[in-house]
């Protein structure tokens, strides 16, 4: 929610500024501003809207400078207009702050503020921080964002600028923040693909951390009391994604482009990881003996890699053959979830940096539970913080719809059962080399699902587009499926869906069917063909028109659906790989016949780093 950048080094800060709030327009799109200091004049110009606005309304007008701080808006306290877009300025217009997060003791603070004269012009949390500042403020940013910052409640990155200081202070606090290590140049931000045009050398901050950074130079303390014995290094790291992988190259859309990389996504989830026969997961921290003594498993995580969760209880119960919970994260942390030094928490999330996952996984923690993070975004907070974790290396996913961040954590998930079943000495479904075999034919397969599926999802999409409303259904793992193939529907084409056990729709929501209505139908599993043959039966007796996913061998369709995309034969614990591809193939081609914003659709951001 929200991207934060700041610049300071030898070229002209507002274009470099705005170059990068690009790269984070996916983290909110509601808003855009900047602020440019130069000899102690600062230039500030920022507008409701997405960044276009703001690149317009800078050509031919950017303020001179090296040094600023800019952000991209998701609207939480305050609607979208221009006063309440980032950069915030204190009462002098000498101090100037951006924000992601939320300040949850603002009302607080501003009725002080206001009572010590202070004037507020916004209706943001973000403006009380700056005024707080100025109270502070005696010629050292640094030291006044310390004090600052150790008011502050609730979870934020923070950047501040002075009109009369030639380096830009930062903080994070349980929300992200990095800075990208330049030469005689430095770069701040939420994200580090906002930085790989610059560099592949980053500090990722910590809770806490309070930088100053300046050109050639980048000081790194703390405003916790109880870390501050310790300040100072950050490990270098050294990012391997590239600032080509956040190009569009030749597609339309990040959302596109990102589906048809998921062949070489899940080859990279699978890369080095298979050898001579056995699963070497290096990151996995935790003991074989750890492992064999766990009794219990739960699957954490939000929206898409919910859905991901969801077929993670399927595939660990039919492998390990032990109970295992799938919890949205924001219900988990609040239902005194069961846990004991027994428990693995396995968390699931493309950015890490979910706010309920990341609470989750402070929950399971301080129950006493192991937590594994599965995990996209090396070096982020579930990364860092979780006991053990596995990347899924899926590479930067821009668009705020998620695709091959899924299939990566599907395939990340089959790895894990295997190597799971592997320490606890349990067999492995379907024989060691068939599965080994099909594992690594997975890319081959997914490239196959992309070709077949392309030309009859654009004729489904359109037609679905038609609105108003769409069902899919789904029995067993597809049922996770058709979760994913309706809120994909919905977030990027705002066409109602809704998904269905198959069984489950004759218990009231079939009263919704009626001429016409689309049901597309996930049905690759074996053991559940005839259930979901007779539940088509039944929509379709409603008037529904019916469509079919299938793996290859299924029958008995003929005068039942009117369309079929059939996937490759692999085992039936491996169709949800491929199956995603139709899912949103769908909603993409609905999305672009209604001719929507795909990559930025209204109202979301793709990192949720609020409650
Ligand atoms: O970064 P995460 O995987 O933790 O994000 C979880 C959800 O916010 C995310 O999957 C969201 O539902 C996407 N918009 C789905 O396309």
């Amino acid at each position: 929610m929200c991207g934060i950048v700041g610049y300071v080094g030898r070229r002209t800060a507002a274009p470099m500024l705005v170059d990068r709030l690009d790269d984070l327009s996916y983290r909110g799109y509601d808003s855009a501003g900047i602020a440019v200091a130069n000899d102690g004049v600062v230039v500030v110009q920022k507008l409701p809207g997405k960044i276009e606005n703001l690149r317009a309304a800078l050509a031919g007008n950017e303020p001179p400078g090296t040094i600023g701080i800019g952000h991209t808006r998701w609207a939480t306290h305050g609607p979208p207009t221009q006063v309440n877009a980032h950069p915030h300025a204190d009462c002098t217009g000498r101090l100037f702050v951006v924000q992601n997060g939320i300040i949850e003791n603002f009302p607080g603070l501003k009725r002080e503020l206001l009572e010590r004269g202070h004037e507020f012009r916004s209706q943001t949390d973000t403006e009380v921080v700056v005024h707080l500042l100025e109270e502070y403020y005696d010629g050292d940013l640094m030291a006044a964002v310390k004090k600052t910052a150790a008011r502050l409640q609730g979870s934020f990155a923070l950047a501040f600028l002075a009109a009369d200081e030639g380096r830009l202070v930062a903080v994070r606090y349980h929300a992200p923040l990095i800075v990208g290590v330049g030469g005689g140049e430095n770069v701040l931000a939420s994200d580090i693909t906002a930085v790989l045009q610059d560099t592949n050398k980053v500090y990722v901050l910590e809770n806490g951390d309070v930088v100053s950074v300046e050109a050639n130079r980048i000081d790194v303390d703390t405003f916790l009391p109880e870390r501050a014995k310790k300040p100072g290094e950050r490990q270098l790291t050294i990012v391997d994604w590239r600032a080509e992988d956040v190009s569009k190259n030749e597609y339309p859309h990040y959302m596109l482009k990102e589906i048809y990389e998921q062949p070489r996504a899940v080859e990279r989830t699978l890369q080095g990881r298979i050898k001579d026969g056995d699963l070497v997961l290096r990151e996995m921290d935790l003991t074989p003996e750890q492992i064999r003594r766990l009794d219990s498993f739960h699957v954490v995580a939000c929206g898409t890699a919910y859905h991901a969760a969801l077929f993670g209880k399927y595939l660990l119960e039919r492998v390990l053959r032990v109970p295992v919970t799938a919890d949205i994260a924001s219900e988990f942390r609040y239902r005194n979830p069961i846990l004991s030094a027994k428990s693995l928490v396995i968390l699931i999330s493309q950015s890490g940096e979910t706010a309920d996952t990341i609470a989750s996984m402070e929950e399971a923690h301080a129950r006493g539970a192991k937590t594994l993070a599965v995990v996209n975004v090396r070096g982020s907070t579930l990364a860092r913080e979780a006991d053990a974790v596995l990347y899924t290396r899926a590479g930067p996913e821009i668009a705020v719809a998620s695709t091959k961040a899924f299939t990566a954590q599907l395939t990340a998930l089959i790895l894990l059962a295997c190597y799971l079943a592997d320490q606890r000495k349990v067999d492995w479904p379907y024989g060691r080399d068939e599965l080994l075999k099909h594992l690594l034919e997975l890319p081959a397969n997914l490239e196959r699902t992309l070709e077949v599926t392309a030309p009859t999802a654009k004729t489904w999409g359109r037609l679905i587009a038609a609105g108003p409303d769409c069902y899919f259904l789904g029995r067993n793992v597809d049922e996770p499926l058709a979760r994913e193939a309706a809120l994909k529907l919905k977030e990027i084409s705002y066409v109602h869906a809704e998904a269905y056990p198959a069984g489950e729709l004759k218990h009231g929501t079939i009263a919704l069917i009626s001429e016409g209505t689309p049901v597309v139908s996930f049905m690759t599993q074996e053991s559940v063909w005839d259930k979901m043959i007779s539940n088509i039966h039944e929509v379709r007796a409603r008037g529904a028109r019916t469509f079919a996913v299938v793996r290859e061998g299924g029958y008995g369709l003929e005068d039942l659906v009117e369309d079929v995309i059939t996937l490759p034969a692999v085992p039936e614990l491996f169709t949800p790989v491929l199956a995603a591809v139709p899912a949103q193939l769908i909603a993409y081609e609905a999305a672009t016949a209604l001719e929507r914003d795909v990559d930025q659709p209204r109202n979301l951001a793709k990192s949720v780093t609020v409650e």
